[in-house]
């Protein structure tokens, strides 16, 4: 049983397409999608149609629960402040259907595979949003406990990486959409066949093309900054929204501005310029 595992997608339509036809071209036989397919673009309606139509199982990221929580309530400052640009515009992008169908998933499932256990889950089983990487072993032994699964498949963290711990797999995918442990973008095959055999593998992609993909489109107008920090990582693979994010707190407490309840549009606009020319 040969089996594809894509994670934290993104909106990224183009690599994502990419590494779904690469894996039919490998003849896997089921795919798993790991959560984040939506925000951070415009084409996610794309991407759901394609993961709604193929052999997989799927679960929720956090940016799928962010956006089922906004269609119960709706939070004021999605429409107040540039810092809320994307996401708005990634709800409005996605039709009745998908987001019926995002409503529909789980966060984590508990899955049999050719005879072997499979623990899929955005991050854990526990929390969509919290911190799993090759280490966390306080973390593996409560899923150990938990679930004893022989395999655990993760998303959420964008680095990739292989643990085998006390006879136990424990596997993050990477990101196929913003990949933040450099460069390609990143799926994995799982192989399940008495034995699990795990291959990372590696998607790339011309940098030009995505530019003038997110550049010529309406989500680069309405959400100009956040596009150009993740333009910034699909062409480093460095965690640039993560770094911008930093940079806009430092300066918010140096500056003494309250950033809790949202970030002034001047104090974003102002760090971001900052921001762009210590990059370049
Ligand atoms: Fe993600």
């Amino acid at each position: 049983m040969k089996i594809a595992i894509i994670s934290d997608i993104h909106s990224n339509y183009l690599v994502f397409k990419k590494a779904y036809e690469d894996a039919l071209s490998k003849d896997v036989d089921l795919f798993l999608f790991l959560g984040d397919y939506v925000t951070d673009g415009f084409d996610a309606n794309k991407i759901l149609d394609i993961i709604r139509s193929s052999n997989c199982y799927a679960i929720n990221g956090n940016r799928e629960l962010s956006l089922i929580e906004y269609r119960k309530n709706k939070d004021a400052r999605w429409d107040k402040y540039l810092q809320f640009r994307s996401m708005k515009y990634g709800y409005e992008s996605l039709n009745q259907e998908n987001l019926e169908y995002l409503q529909s998933l789980p966060i984590y499932k508990i899955l049999n595979i050719a005879s072997k256990k499979v623990c899929i889950s955005h991050s854990t089983p526990y929390n969509v949003r919290g911190d799993v990487s090759s280490d966390s072993f306080e973390v593996f032994d409560k899923l150990i406990e938990d679930y004893n699964c022989d395999v655990y498949l993760f998303g959420h963290e964008h680095k990739c990486y292989y643990t085998e711990y006390k006879e136990k797999i424990f596997i993050n995918a990477g990101s196929i959409g913003l990949p933040t442990d450099g460069l390609p973008f990143k799926y994995g095959i799982l192989t399940i066949d008495g034995d699990v055999k795990y291959e990372k593998i590696g998607i790339a992609y011309d940098y030009d093309e995505l530019e003038s993909y997110y550049k010529n489109s309406d989500y680069y107008k309405e959400a100009t900054i956040w596009c150009s920090l993740l333009l910034m990582t699909m062409k480093s693979g460095e965690n640039h929204p993560q770094y911008f994010m930093d940079y806009v707190c430092t300066k918010a407490k140096k500056e003494n501005i309250d950033i809790s309840y949202a970030i002034p549009d001047e104090l974003f606009i102002n760090s971001y310029k900052e921001y762009y020319n210590l990059c370049h």
